[in-house]
């Protein structure tokens, strides 16, 4: 298949426009896995002082490994949602002791980590082993409903694979990393979930949703 002409426009305007963050560029899959939790309830802005702090407590695969439950929850106060520390220095343990402290380079190991989802196992495998995994989380979800005009809920099974199928697709397999996270920043500053900033966005002109005038009306989200 083709690639769509949106994602190599994506990718160029992530090479100008992307945020400069401490785990971007350094390939380090322990630290790409500690951003991807702390960033799940968490705003980049909030999270990244205890990323900088995390980073000097437990610098290692094997620092946290060692640590105790009483260090990491500490060091994660602030954050919320404890059961995300606790799971991470699980998660880390068993890639000390069944990987020989080397973050699984598959999904499926990935996966039967402590604390692994999809999303996070995409993410890591993209970003720190550019492998073409696809990382979809609300932001993925918006986007793709908005560029495809997809009216299925985005909280249910269907519209979730539907658009998981069409990521996979779309996923440049030169960049997955980049793409992955050229999705993020696009997703957080201009295809926004309240009034996107259509006219400033570079794919608008592939964007479905922007043609038929939906953009508000998408992603459609039925709460249960
Ligand atoms: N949000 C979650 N992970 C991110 C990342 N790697 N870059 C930007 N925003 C993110």
């Amino acid at each position: 298949a083709q690639e769509p002409k949106w994602v190599q426009r994506l990718l160029d305007w992530y090479d100008v426009n992307k945020r400069d963050l401490p785990w971007r560029g350094v390939g380090d899959p322990y630290k790409i896995w500690v951003s991807e939790v702390m960033s799940q309830q968490t705003r980049i802005e909030a999270m990244k002082p205890y990323y900088d702090n995390w980073m000097q407590l437990f610098p290692t695969v094997e620092a946290l490994a060692e640590a105790s439950e009483d260090e990491v929850v500490h060091a994660w106060q602030g954050l919320g949602y404890y059961s995300r520390a606790r799971n991470l220095r699980l998660g880390v343990q068993e890639v000390v002791s069944n990987y020989g402290g080397v973050v699984p380079m598959d999904r499926k190991s990935m996966e039967s980590l402590k604390g692994v989802g999809a999303y996070t196992a995409g993410a890591v495998l993209s970003m720190a082993y550019n492998l073409p995994e696809v990382a979809v989380d609300g932001n993925v979800l918006r986007i793709y409903a908005r560029l495809y005009n997809i009216n299925d809920d985005i909280l249910g099974a269907v519209g979730k694979k539907k658009i998981t199928a069409l990521v996979e697709e779309t996923l440049p397999h030169d960049r997955p990393g980049d793409f992955n996270q050229s999705l993020m920043d696009f997703g957080s500053s201009l295809c926004i979930p309240k009034s996107p900033r259509c006219s400033d966005c570079p794919i608008n002109s592939s964007c479905e949703a922007y043609a038929n005038g939906t953009t508000a009306d998408l992603p459609v989200r039925i709460k249960k």
